[in-house]
């Protein structure tokens, strides 16, 4: 059974928290007392960003936090963590994350999100620390059949090897408390992640071209990209363009702080939706950001990508009825932060 009890003194192992959730994330445990190692190879993030954790927090709660640069996938090193440190749960963020890309590089997607899992809790059960949350997403439903999407709503096959990834680590960590009843498990499947610190301390800073729509659209904004690309304005929604349930990025880090709670005394494995409950267009993001800096962004049309789906949002009524925890924030204040933190940092976490 769990021995996650109350947040001061509990030690919370986050991978991957140097990213852009998990930043966040431990911005928020921070604030609540918990104390908090990240273990991040900094593959896809800025050591600065500790810093602005610290800023954000301040000097006693920084005090509660350790950095270790290494990769989750290093049972060496996590096993020394777990020797130095006495703790009791772990949320999972470490992982390779752009879906384009794990066409191009399957093996290294499947060797680094599975095999990094796996080295985890084989090092988690030799310390007997049996309590996971996993960032999941809502890619592993696919293209739905009706929205909006609940928990009981079916996985579809993937469609590229980042999906499959989330699809399969979701049942590796389900078989995981078949296995031993003292497991216990939180998949969450995140919608759509946007938004930064209010503060514009820290935010989304990826490396090269940006994947996702917003960071792309922020870029613009600031001048570091010519015009947004809106891939497809013919599918069956209200304006033609895609349709996704975007969560400001501190709702989201504030559910996992509520799953956190949630899961003290408890074991098994549970689903939680993480998002809005809202579905908002293509063309209704560029028109809030374009509100929220003040100038008209330009875009061009381009042919639908493969892999995209029409539309999807989420049911969160399990989130809010067993976790205690629903979004706060809307889109005028996503890109209102967004935009806060992409002008004050044009160029992200470097100079
Ligand atoms: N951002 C999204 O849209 C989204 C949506 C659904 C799910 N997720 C999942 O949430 C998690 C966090 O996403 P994010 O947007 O913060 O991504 P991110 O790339 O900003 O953060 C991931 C962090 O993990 C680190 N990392 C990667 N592999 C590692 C390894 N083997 N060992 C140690 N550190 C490693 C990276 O350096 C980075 O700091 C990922 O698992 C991602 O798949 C993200």
């Amino acid at each position: 059974m769990s021995e996650i009890a109350e947040a001061s003194h509990t030690c919370v192992l986050v991978t991957g928290g140097c990213g852009f959730i998990g930043s966040h994330t431990v911005v928020c445990l921070l604030q609540r007392g918990y104390e908090v190692v990240i273990v991040d190879d900094l593959s896809n993030a800025n050591e600065k960003v500790l810093d602005r954790i610290d800023q954000i927090v301040g000097e006693d709660a920084a005090e509660r936090l350790t950095f270790v640069r290494a990769d989750v996938a290093n049972k060496q090193a996590l096993t020394a963590v777990f020797d130095e440190f006495d703790i009791k749960a772990v949320i999972h963020f470490a992982g390779f994350k752009a879906v384009g890309e794990s066409v191009e590089k399957p093996i290294e997607y499947y060797s680094n999100n599975i095999g990094n899992t796996l080295a985890l809790v084989d090092v988690m059960r030799n310390h007997d620390c049996k309590s996971i949350i996993f960032s999941s997403s809502a890619t592993v439903y696919g293209d739905p059949d009706e929205l909006p999407l609940t928990e009981e709503s079916p996985k579809k096959p993937a469609t590229n090897p980042y999906g499959w990834t989330k699809w399969m680590i979701e049942e590796m960590l389900r078989s995981l408390t078949i296995a031993d009843p003292e497991w216990n498990v939180v998949l969450l499947r995140y919608f759509n992640p946007i938004g930064a610190h209010p503060s514009g301390l820290m935010g989304e800073d990826p490396k090269g071209i940006p994947n996702n729509l917003l960071p792309y659209v922020a870029q613009v904004a600031v001048g570091r990209r010519d015009c947004v690309h809106v891939f497809g304005n013919d599918y069956d929604t209200p304006d033609g363009t895609g349709v996704r349930d975007y969560i400001h990025v501190m709702d989201l880090a504030e559910g996992h702080a509520a799953a956190l709670d949630w899961m003290a005394g408890r074991s098994g494995c549970e689903v939680f939706n993480l998002g809005t409950g809202n579905g908002t267009s293509v063309l209704e993001i560029i028109k809030a950001f374009s509100e929220a800096c003040g100038k008209d962004l330009p875009y061009v049309v381009e042919p639908r990508r493969a892999g995209d789906v029409t539309a999807n949002w989420a049911d969160c009524t399990k989130a809010r009825l067993e976790l205690g925890w629903e979004a706060k924030y809307g889109i005028a204040e996503m890109c209102r932060d967004s935009w806060n933190w992409q002008s004050h940092n044009p160029n992200g976490y470097e100079e």
